[in-house]
């Protein structure tokens, strides 16, 4: 391999769904764009007129006939990608027929759908304004054949999949000819063959469905994400999939063996302006789907209305051509839905965590409604153990080593006070917690993950300040020694700066897209978590100072001592009540974050 393929190799497994850089297709191979026809440069295509132009020797044909397709330019361009489809589905068409090359020198052909010769593209990035070459017609050539190329004038400037003559297959009257370049008035409803939204009417009884949210209908509701399939056709040979949601781009399922995404047969609706294109694919790692056999997809009906993609397809259960990344439907899968932002028909990372079945699933099994989930469990596992240390451990803890040391004078928990029992158990407990819950996310991605954002960040400073408190404490100086107050001030401010920090992941943490609570809710319920910890801080801290006031008032006149225990004692009593209040209101808080959690 060269140089430049290995590293394209290593650019698309680093940049995980992001773009190839331009570099990489100088050489005109460029296969993995036959589907969509996009160049991968980075930049996305132009929308002005193009200064090139594609033409035919002729309007008909016949099959086995050769005719002459002609890209000029009125200026020069550095690389194209020429394909003839059929003009009726060239949005989720595959190619049509074969080319021959006229001139080997400047031009290659490439293998489309598994078909040699399919699709012709430049050879080198050398400047040309010429390009001629032979389409040789198919025996089982469809009534009407469209032309198409994208030209790239320099690698950020191109035009994609501009339209190119229609050619009619003799016998046929011809249609006018639908024009992708006059640009129609945005309509609120593009006419396609779908009558209206789907329906989660006979889920469970004749069709099997994945909904989010559970038991949601798409008819009624059109923030419902839908994915149903049936098996029909004589002798139940293939199963129809409908696919919709309120997605700008585009949607899709994905037929996995594992809740990894990674080697799965991936079929997609992408929203190609105003059209839905529906293309099969296969996600081989964590990458960009790569094109593959648009065959097998028949019955293909889409709309675009109410903020919603919908598609409709049928695929046979098993597929003849022995391709591998086509999935056979009588076996058991678990069923991801995603959906995500998409360009010029060119698809990008999934914009939050896809939908994943909670168990595997034999799509021509029995028909049931699937349960569903968007957060993974090792995520959920995370969030959960976070929040508990850090919402009712941490907390409790910190609190009752900043208010709670003069109190319980006389009572001892194995032989240490009491408030240093305690606040060593919650702490101890605290950091036991982060660490385990710190470790989970790692597993899951399998490393850093760069789409998280600040919050690993803050996570990592939340560890290693949590670990550093349990040190700092065995090492410290003892209570008589004169450095004493170096240790209480760095345990304070180290203590509280943690805190601070993982109050801070807290509200990022739940806005990560593989553990996203229903916002602005949960949002809310931390920020009632942070108002009232604060507002017992301030109420004890108040008294703190009442109290050593009065009690330095109370030793200045010598009161009656009896009264003053009494005092002292219903003190004592007042505050061990706060503290059960302030831990169950933690812990309620804590509960209502945990049950959505669940829930997600
Ligand atoms: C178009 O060009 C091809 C290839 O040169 C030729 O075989 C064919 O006869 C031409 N057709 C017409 C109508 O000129
Ligand atoms: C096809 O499947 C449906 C339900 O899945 C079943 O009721 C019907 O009998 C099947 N038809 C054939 C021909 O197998
Ligand atoms: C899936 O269901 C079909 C039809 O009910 C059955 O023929 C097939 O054996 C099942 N596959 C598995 C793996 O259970």
């Amino acid at each position: 391999m060269s140089p430049v393929g290995v590293y394209c190799l290593l650019f698309i497994s680093v940049s995980v769904c992001y773009w190839v850089p331009a570099g990489c297709y100088a050489n005109g191979k460029v296969s993995k764009a036959c589907g969509s026809m996009e160049p991968h440069h980075g930049a996305s295509g132009q929308t002005t007129h193009s200064p090139y132009r594609l033409e035919t020797n002729t309007t008909t044909f016949s099959p086995t006939d050769r005719i002459q397709v002609i890209l000029s330019g009125t200026t020069y361009f550095e690389g194209f990608l020429l394909e003839a489809r059929d003009a009726a589905t060239h949005a989720t068409a595959s190619t049509v027929g074969t080319f021959t090359l006229t001139n080997p020198m400047r031009t290659q052909l490439l293998t489309c759908n598994k078909h040699q010769g399919s699709a012709v593209s430049h050879k080198s990035d050398a400047r040309q304004t010429e390009v001629v070459v032979i389409w040789n017609a198919p025996t089982d050539a469809p009534r009407q054949v469209q032309f198409f190329v994208t030209v790239v004038a320099h690698y950020n400037k191109f035009w994609v999949k501009l339209p190119g003559p229609i050619i009619y297959q003799n016998g046929v009257t011809p249609h006018p000819p639908q024009s992708d370049t006059t640009p129609h008035p945005v309509p609120t409803t593009t006419p396609s063959d779908l009558p209206g939204p789907f329906t989660s009417e006979g889920c469970g009884q004749s069709k099997s469905c994945l909904l989010d949210p559970s038991g949601c209908d798409p008819k009624e509701d059109p923030h419902c994400f839908f994915l149903s399939m049936a098996t029909e056709g004589p002798g139940n040979t293939s199963v129809i999939f409908e696919l919709s949601g309120p997605v700008e781009g585009y949607i899709a399922f994905a037929l996995s063996w594992d809740t990894w995404m990674g080697n799965d047969d991936v079929y997609m609706c992408v929203k190609e302006g105003h059209r839905v294109s529906v293309r099969a694919a296969f996600v081989s790692g964590r990458t960009h789907p790569e094109d593959q056999s648009q065959s097998g997809l028949s019955s293909v009906s889409w709309r675009l209305a109410d903020g919603m993609i919908q598609c409709r397809f049928s695929r046979p259960i098993k597929l003849s051509n022995q391709d591998p990344a086509r999935y056979d439907l009588d076996q058991e899968y678990f069923l991801f839905l995603a959906n995500g932002y998409a360009q010029h028909g060119n698809i990008w990372r999934h914009s939050h965590q896809p939908l994943i079945s909670t168990k595997r699933k034999n799509i021509t099994g029995t028909p049931e409604v699937l349960r569903s989930s968007r957060g993974p469990i090792i995520m959920k596992i995370h969030g959960a153990l976070m929040l508990l240390a850090w919402m009712l451990t941490g907390s409790v803890g910190t609190f009752i080593a900043s208010f709670y040391k003069p109190d319980w004078p006389n009572q001892t928990l194995l032989g240490q006070k009491v408030w240093f029992q305690v606040h060593r158990v919650l702490m101890l407990l605290t950091v036991t917690l982060t660490v385990v819950a710190f470790c989970l996310p790692f597993f899951y991605r399998k490393g850093w993950s760069k789409h998280a954002g600040v919050h690993p960040y803050l996570g990592c400073c939340v560890l290693a300040l949590s670990l550093i408190q349990p040190i700092m404490a065995v090492i410290r100086p003892s209570p008589d020694s004169h450095r004493r107050y170096v240790f209480n001030w760095a345990h304070w401010g180290v203590g509280s700066l943690t805190e601070i920090m993982a109050v801070a992941a807290m509200f990022l943490g739940m806005r990560q897209s593989s553990l996203l609570l229903p916002q602005p809710w949960a949002t809310h319920v931390l920020i009632g978590y942070v108002m009232w910890l604060a507002s017992f801080r301030i109420f004890l801290l108040m008294h703190k100072h009442l109290y050593i006031k009065k009690s330095q008032e109370s030793d200045d006149t010598q009161g009656i001592l009896s009264d003053q225990s009494e005092h002292r004692h219903w003190g004592s009593f007042i505050k061990s009540l706060i503290l059960a209040v302030l831990a169950l209101g933690n812990a309620g808080l804590l509960m209502a974050l945990l049950s959505s959690i669940a829930e997600i």
